[in-house]
């Protein structure tokens, strides 16, 4: 297979199949999809039609039942555990619906622990965990426990704990769905300006209004691309 110099992310074939019981599920039918360096790229579709499966695929915390899916020139198919962690911690940064922020540590202690991960030294940590909660408009908001937050605001403080790392790959699961209008204009121009400053974004969505401000929509029906 010849891959484009400036792709990212390829997929190739992709299936997945889940087993339940005697159940097998296909969230994935056969996806082939290129993602190039810079590009912002949404993914729309029905509930349940794979979408979710399709990033965790792209993100290496799950692998296909067939086919295969290169990344920045991996191939994550080939890549042992330890291989994996450090691709997912190095190089992309996830943002999910529920932020997923630890209760007990304030604001800019979230945003760290992925340089904790990645070996960062404590000040250093503390420093760049500050400049990523300036980024999303949220300095003034470092020593707040989660629960002393918006809910845009909580989701603001892990798309900074996204990009503390300075990913080169954001993969963002319905980042706007439990947002008011307001609180998705600001993640918005989060995105937005991720995209501006280099990195590439694939995020997903049931919003028109996200799909727009990205720069292609791929509709994923009943595990297949649509159309
Ligand atoms: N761990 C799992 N075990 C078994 N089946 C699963 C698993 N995860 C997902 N599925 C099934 O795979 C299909 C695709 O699920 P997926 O979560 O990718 O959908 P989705 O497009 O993200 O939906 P939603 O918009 O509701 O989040 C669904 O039929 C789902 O029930
Ligand atoms: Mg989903």
């Amino acid at each position: 297979m010849s891959v484009p110099a400036d792709s990212l992310v390829v997929l190739e074939s992709v299936t997945k199949v889940y087993h339940k019981g005697s159940q097998a599920i296909t969230a994935l039918r056969g996806v082939s999809l290129t993602v190039a360096r810079g590009e912002g790229v949404a993914i729309m579709g029905p509930s349940g039609s794979g979408k979710t499966t399709l990033l965790n695929i792209v993100g290496g915390l799950e692998s296909p039942s067939s086919g295969s899916c290169l990344v920045d020139g991996r191939d994550l198919g080939s890549l042992t555990d330890y291989q994996l962690s450090v691709f997912r911690n190095r190089f992309v940064g996830f943002v999910f619906q529920s932020y997923n922020l630890l209760p007990e540590l304030p604001a800019w202690r979230n945003v760290a622990l992925p340089l904790t991960y990645a070996g960062v030294p404590p000040r250093e940590r503390r420093r760049r965990a500050m400049a990523a909660l300036a980024e999303v408009g949220l300095a003034g908001r470092a020593d707040h426990l989660p629960n002393e937050l918006s809910g845009g605001e909580e989701q603001r403080v892990a798309i900074a704990r996204a990009l503390v790392i300075q990913p080169r790959l954001v993969l963002a699961d319905e980042p706007t769905g439990n947002l008011d209008s307001t609180a998705q204009a600001d993640v918005l121009t989060c995105f937005s300006r991720l995209n501006q400053t280099g990195a590439t974004v694939v995020v997903v969505t049931h919003n028109p209004a996200v799909a727009e401000d990205m720069q292609r929509t791929v509709t994923l029906h009943d595990g297949q691309i649509a159309g």
